[in-house]
Order: structure tokens, then sequence, then C-alpha cells
């Protein structure tokens, strides 16, 4: 039996001034090592449900659990990524990586910081960046900063919410690649927010729907692991290719879900 890192129980969640809910009983699991896709058009409550599964907001009802005990707040372990890469203008590259591993809830000494920040930004290949100041960088290596930010937490669990949006296509391939280099490599969990059909398809272990006109309510969710055959998470250290049949199929079957929410 997988180890759950993450489960979001009969989560409700009502912003103070609305007449609806904007989630209504979603529950789910991120598995050890695995990454879950939450998929939904534009408005339907994605990047709430983030809010909410990160401790960022709390629910209304339900309960989020991170490696089984109720958070009330981001725990140490978790780290967030959103749309825009976020960064602080006045500090260059190597500072914005390490912002955050001084504070008194993640202490980490000078010297610890400065090796996690240079392996860090190695990882990301940004290391002949890191005097440079968020000004000077392209869309692409932003993100990347973003990436290195989270990777010297040593995060067990990242939470990213649309982090390639903003990139061009060609740019966004090779960022989603980057990714689940790094995610597979530390052995990390993700719970990864997405409006893309295709990048939930090429990344994700598990894909969750969610839907708008319902109200915030999962519609489905598939393993796409074990629709291939295959148990687990399969460790891949590739974008899955999604030309075949099946996944022709799965297309086909979540844009029409997609579309009969938008218009039931
Ligand atoms: N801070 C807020 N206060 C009130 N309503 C909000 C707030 N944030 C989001 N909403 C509403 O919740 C719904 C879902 O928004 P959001 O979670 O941003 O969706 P998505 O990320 O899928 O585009 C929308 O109807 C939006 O207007
Ligand atoms: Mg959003």
């Amino acid at each position: 039996m997988a180890i759950k890192i993450l489960e979001c129980l009969n989560i409700g969640l009502h912003y103070p001034g609305n007449n609806y809910f904007t989630l209504k009983d979603i529950n789910f699991a991120v598995e050890a090592d695995q990454i879950v896709a939450l998929l939904g058009e534009s408005g339907c409550g994605k990047t709430s449900l983030l809010n909410v599964a990160s401790g960022l907001i709390p629910a209304t009802s339900g309960q989020v659990l991170f490696k089984g005990q109720p958070i009330t707040t981001t725990p140490n372990g978790v780290s967030v990524v959103f749309q825009d890469a976020c960064l602080l203008p006045w500090l260059n590259v190597a500072k914005n990586v390490a912002f955050g591993l001084g504070f008194k809830s993640l202490y980490v000494p000078k010297t610890e910081r400065n090796c996690r920040v240079e392996a860090a930004l190695k990882e990301v290949g940004l290391l002949d960046a890191a005097d440079k100041y968020p000004a000077a960088l392209s869309g692409g290596m932003a993100q990347r900063v973003s990436l290195a930010r989270t990777l010297v937490r040593r995060s067990e669990l990242s939470f990213l919410d649309e982090p390639f949006s903003s990139l061009d296509a060609i740019t966004r391939r090779s960022m989603q690649q980057l990714l689940l280099n790094l995610l597979r490599a530390h052995r990390s969990s993700a719970l990864l927010v997405t409006h893309d059909l295709d990048e939930a398809l090429a990344l994700a272990d598990r894909l969750i729907l969610i839907g708008r006109e319902a109200g915030g309510t999962k519609l489905a969710d598939w393993d796409l692991n074990s629709s291939l055959g295959t148990t687990g998470s399969p460790a891949a250290p590739n974008l899955r290719l999604t030309a075949d049949h099946f996944f022709q199929a799965l297309r086909a079957e979540i844009s029409g879900r997609l579309s009969a929410d938008l218009t039931d």
C-alpha cells in the first residue's frame, strides 16, 4: 500500500461574500513519488483547491492531511510554485533561490545554504546566471529560478499552479521535462494544476478532472499508469508519449467531458 503524502477529505470552500460554494466535497490523495494533475477549465476552482491543499487558505469544510497529520498552515517539507515566478526584483538569482532558507521555520545555516543554492542552480542550468537580477531573465529562466527555489527546500511535496502557462510552447516542453527530471531525481511528489490537457497527460501519474459548471466538484480521475497496464509510479525519465490509441481515446473523452461541463 503506497504511502499517502497528501489527503484532501471532503473539501468544501465558500469564500465570504459569494453566494455559492467554490469547491464541493472534493476527495483525493497524492501518494509518495506521485505526480497528480488537477485539470479543469479556467474558473473551476483549481487555484482555490491548491491553496487549500497547501495550507495557504483554510477549507470551509473537510480536512487536509499531510503525512497523516491535519494541517493548519503550510507545512515544512512543502513548497509552492505559482504561475508567475514571483521573484524579488531587488535580489539576484542566487539570493532569490536562498530566500526562505534563513527563516526561523526552516533555518539552514549559511554554508549549507550556499551549497544547496549552488547545487540547485546547477540542476536547473543557471549556475552562470547566479548574479543576474530578475529583470534580465527570460520567462523560462525565471521559472527555472522558481524551481531551484523549490529544490533548495528539499520539499517532499511541491504544489505547482500552472507554472508554465505563460511560456512559449517550446520552452514549456523543456520545462516540463526539467520538472519531471527533478521530481524523479529527488523522489518528490507533486500536485500540478493545469488547464493544458496534453501537459497533464504527458507528466502525471494520476489525472483529476474538476468541473466548472458542476461548481468545483471532482468529475472523474484516472490512474494513467495502471491505464497503461503498469503498476505504481513508473519513475519514467521522459515525458510520456501520448500519441498512441489509448491516449487518443482518453484525450477525446476528457475533451468531451470538459466541453459538456461548459455547455450543461
Ligand atoms: N479570494 C476570492 N474571493 C472570492 N471568490 C474567489 C476568490 N478566489 C477565487 N474566487 C472564485 O472562485 C472560483 C474559482 O476560482 P479559481 O480557484 O481561481 O479557479 P481556477 O484556478 O480554476 O481558474 C471563481 O468563481 C472565482 O471567482
Ligand atoms: Mg487558477
